[in-house]
């Protein structure tokens, strides 16, 4: 994998972290009254975050993060605004359930591309990528124990 290759996947994940941020800001609005709305205006942060770190490797390695369309459509097959549509905090945390499953079978095959090109397991890049994917997998079983608590 060269540089561009790289930068063009931590692009795809600036993507798909940025669009996470706009999904779950939006749920969060939605199940205002509701524990699972907090849980996602707080786990839209961490994404924020996770997009920000990216966003700083991908200009670091001289490129320019830049947002690959609708990312969230391609993985889910439905727009944001047809989820955002879809009633009931069940559908919701079923379809972020997927994103993050997505997002952590991503950051584990670029785990293991770059460790295989040489990438030392404990540096910078590596780092980032496992932390983010360690925080997608609590998301998902946040997200998991959440189901079946619509209205509580
Ligand atoms: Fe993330
Ligand atoms: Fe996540």
């Amino acid at each position: 994998m060269d540089k561009e290759e790289l930068i063009n996947s931590l692009n795809w994940f600036y993507s798909l972290e940025t669009s996470q941020v706009e999904l779950y800001t939006a749920q969060s609005r939605k199940f205002k009254d509701q524990y699972g709305g907090m849980v996602f205006e707080r786990v839209a942060e961490i994404e924020q975050g996770h997009g920000d770190l990216i966003s700083a490797k991908i200009k670091e390695l001289g490129g320019t993060p830049t947002q690959l369309g609708e990312v969230i459509s391609t993985i889910i097959g439905a727009s944001m605004g047809t989820i955002l549509s879809m009633t009931g905090l069940d559908m919701a945390l079923r379809i972020n359930i997927k994103l993050e499953e997505k997002a952590m079978s991503d950051y584990s095959q670029l785990i293991a591309s770059v460790e295989k090109e040489g990438e030392s397991p404990e540096s910078e890049l590596c780092k980032l990528l496992k932390y983010n994917y360690v925080d997608e997998d609590l998301h998902a079983a946040e997200f998991a124990k959440l189901i079946g608590t619509e209205g509580e």
